[in-house]
């Protein structure tokens, strides 16, 4: 066993260093799995070991039925470090700018570069119409009725539970509540878990929605701080929550929006052990799970849970159409009362869809969906990655997102992106300033990039104008400083 170790890690390494001296580069096949086992006199799952190690360092991708692949190098630049955050929880403040901010961002003739919202052409919105129109015609009743008690279509909770078993469930069908979106699905665990007052621990930066709602809700908010790469700290979780002040966590644990951060799962598994034993309900927010960058699906905070304190919400908002307003909460031993929540909230979720999403998920049309969605979000965000660390100043920071598509960039420190998008959007440039994601005023340097949309020139065009617009406030700042 040791032996057979050391054989697939030599393999790796080897593989690696042909990739860094540049012997095999960015687009080449490397040999094929048979071919490698012959050489090298290994075993064909040695190699295939070899292969997945470099597949999740990220340095080469399997192309289904044409072998493995040199990836793309990621742009040279460094990434943000995590930040310390205010020990106190805060009210929270953001709904007014927020609305202008994507209001703006909306605007036709702007580049689209603020909500993350992906491209029209990379969804199957043609399939979707035809399983609109054939379910209407097959299951003409489901508009006659209607009901606030059987609120779930049992034909999409099965697939949300089979679908579960790809990251360590299955969740249990009776946990299940369908809901309108991912919002409506956060906004019920939250009236659910918490009363107006009640402080809940959030990611730093955290993803605007969320902040919005614990406003619009009375929440306190308590800033956390969040590694880029391995998200929110367990520690200053553990410090937080040991004096009862935290109701809730409300947590982004995969793919987290803005940063891209994916938890690693001793850090799930923690996190969760720790919430369950001080009661503090964990509200997770898995929307971005499916579209990983990695070979392995990764697992929520939920798969970790053996105490039913996990709220899992998601959505299809990202994957197959933000039009289809459906997602669903798996809410453990809180399920009574989120089902309580969605009755007085909206009653129930509209039959029509959730049939559709049912069929598309059972006609396995998903799942490979999921596989070039995956590829094309990642080439954008690295498109984007690379675009911005050709016209953004030399200083600046760029995030490595492990999933998603969007970007979080950290400029130098006396750039204030507030101040700059108004500028931005005059000319026809949107993204979102850092400021949005912090309850308490901080990243006013930051900003954050819809990659949703392929690389164009025009997409490019956009980021050089962005850059040259940071560059004109530097050096106004550079001259205000003399
Ligand atoms: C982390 C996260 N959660 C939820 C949502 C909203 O999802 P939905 O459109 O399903 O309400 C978004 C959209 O940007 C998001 O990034």
């Amino acid at each position: 066993m040791a032996a057979e170790l050391l054989r697939y890690e030599k393999l790796a390494g080897d593989l690696e260093g042909m990739i860094a001296g540049g012997m095999l580069r960015h687009g080449d096949r490397l040999p094929s799995v048979r071919r490698l086992a012959q050489e090298r006199r290994l075993s064909v799952s040695t190699v295939v070991q070899a292969l997945r190690q470099l597949e999740d360092r990220g340095l080469v991708e399997a192309r289904p039925q044409s072998g493995y692949f040199v990836r793309r190098a990621p742009a040279a630049r460094a990434e943000p470090a995590q930040r310390s955050t205010p020990d106190a929880a805060v009210q929270v403040d953001v709904t007014q700018r927020l609305v202008r901010v994507l209001q703006a961002g909306m605007k036709p003739g702007v580049a689209p570069l603020a909500a993350a919202l992906p491209a029209p052409a990379l969804l199957p919105v043609a399939a979707l119409h035809r399983l609109y129109a054939g379910v209407a015609r097959r299951h003409p009743k489901l508009l006659e009725g209607g009901s606030h008690i059987n609120m779930d279509e049992p034909a999409l909770v099965r697939q949300l539970v089979r679908r579960s078993l790809a990251w360590g469930g299955p969740l249990a069908g009776d946990e299940i509540v369908i809901t309108n979106s991912c919002t409506e699905a956060l906004g019920l665990c939250l009236r659910a878990v918490t009363q107006p007052g009640d402080t809940v621990a959030v990611e730093s930066p955290a993803y605007y929605l969320m902040l919005q709602l614990l406003e619009t809700l009375g929440l306190r908010a308590l800033e956390i701080p969040t590694d880029p790469r391995t998200g929110v700290s367990v520690e200053a979780l553990d410090l937080a929550t040991r004096d009862g002040r935290v109701a809730a966590c409300l947590l982004v644990p995969n793919a987290s929006n803005p940063l891209g951060s994916v938890m690693p799962d001793e850090k799930k598994r923690l996190l969760a052990a720790l919430t369950a034993a001080r009661g503090v309900a964990v509200i997770e927010d898995d929307i971005y799970g499916d579209l990983h960058f990695g070979s392995q699906r990764p697992w929520p905070i939920k798969a970790f849970d053996t105490a039913g304190n996990v709220l899992l919400c998601s959505s299809f908002s990202k994957s197959l159409s933000p039009s289809l307003r459906i997602g669903f909460v798996a809410a453990g031993r809180y399920r009574p009362a989120l089902a309580l929540q969605k009755t007085i909230t909206s009653g129930g979720t509209n039959p029509v869809t959730q049939h559709v999403l049912a069929e598309y998920l059972e006609s396995g049309a998903y799942e490979r969906h999921l596989r070039s969605l995956r590829r094309a979000y990642e080439r954008q965000v690295e498109g984007m990655r690379e675009a911005a660390t050709r016209h953004f100043p030399a200083e600046t920071c760029i995030t490595q997102p492990q999933g998603g598509y969007v970007l979080w960039v950290e400029l130098p420190e006396d750039i204030d992106t507030t101040a700059l998008h108004g500028r931005a959007v005059a000319q026809g440039l949107a993204f979102v300033p850092g400021e949005l994601f912090s309850a308490s005023g901080m990243y006013r340097n930051c900003l954050r990039l819809n990659c949703g949309n392929p690389h164009t020139p025009e997409i490019e065009d956009a980021v050089r104008r962005l850059g040259q617009l940071i560059g004109q406030s530097e050096s106004r700042n550079a001259l205000s400083r003399q």
